[in-house]
């Protein structure tokens, strides 16, 4: 399993003859990307059957949904159902972006019942955490931090964790054109790589892929995957240009 990731999280946006378009020029673009880095693809809930479909024979590439509900069939109007996303091939789930904490009220103990949905069917959560800009001003950001990954994950067994993705979104960074620097980025994830180690075992740690988002794009990924406790990015506006994704994937 490598550590290595880039996944891009396209929100809302694009309509669906513009994904299909992006989709077609990241497979043309195939040769670009590095064989050793996971790449994965999070669109909009409408394209991903379609999508599953274009990408049958495109192993290379994996598909990841941007959110799901934790019950997996019944009446639940809307929702999104993990065994669903598994029948369609997805391999990653976006848990607990900070634009879903802060519109939907998704608050830890949901997010920690949506993480377990996601691996009862082996899909990998990609768990997203990161402090507003008052609590980083604040100073306690750090706390603030490890206390989002405690109360949501570590209920999860040893081998439930190992699978886990967790992205450091800090929402000062998102959207803004306003990175972490490579050091303040590399502190956070070097903090939840430890506080794993210490919760669980070192081991655990090491496998679990801790990733950068907010504001990460073609000129500063190279400076922030250089980190030893970085492992790739949770991209969003640069995700959205084939040439600027592909520039990140190959920032290792
Ligand atoms: P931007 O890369 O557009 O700042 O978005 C980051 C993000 O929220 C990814 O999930």
């Amino acid at each position: 399993m490598t550590r290595k990731i880039v996944a891009g999280n396209w929100k809302m946006n694009l309509d669906y003859d513009e994904a299909k378009l992006l989709l077609k020029n990241l497979i043309a673009s195939k040769d670009q990307f590095p064989s050793d880095v996971e790449v994965v693809i999070c669109p909009s809930a409408p394209y991903i059957s379609a999508f599953a479909e274009v990408l049958r024979d495109q192993d290379w590439i994996s598909l990841g949904s941007q959110n799901n509900y934790f019950i997996d069939e019944g009446a639940f109007t809307g929702e999104i159902s993990p065994k669903q996303l598994k029948s369609l091939g997805v391999k990653f789930g976006i848990v607990g972006h900070s634009e879903r904490r802060d519109n939907f009220d998704e608050d830890y103990s949901m997010l920690s019942k949506k993480v377990k949905a996601l691996l009862k069917h082996n899909v990998r959560p990609i768990f997203c955490c990161g402090e507003q800009l008052q609590v980083r001003d604040s100073n306690v950001y750090k706390e603030f931090v490890m206390k989002q990954i405690q109360d949501s994950l570590f209920k999860l067994k040893p081998e439930e964790l190992a699978q886990l993705v967790i992205a450091y979104e800090p929402i000062w960074a998102i959207g803004t054109g306003k990175t972490a620097t490579a050091d303040q980025a590399q502190e956070i994830h070097h903090l939840i790589r430890s506080r794993i180690a210490s919760e669980y075992n070192d081991k655990i740690a090491n496998q679990v892929g801790i990733i950068y988002g907010g504001s990460c794009n073609a000129d500063n990924a190279k400076e922030l995957f250089s980190q030893k406790d970085i492992d790739g990015g949770l991209i969003g506006g640069a995700s959205l240009k084939t040439e600027s994704f592909t520039a990140i994937a190959n920032s290792f």
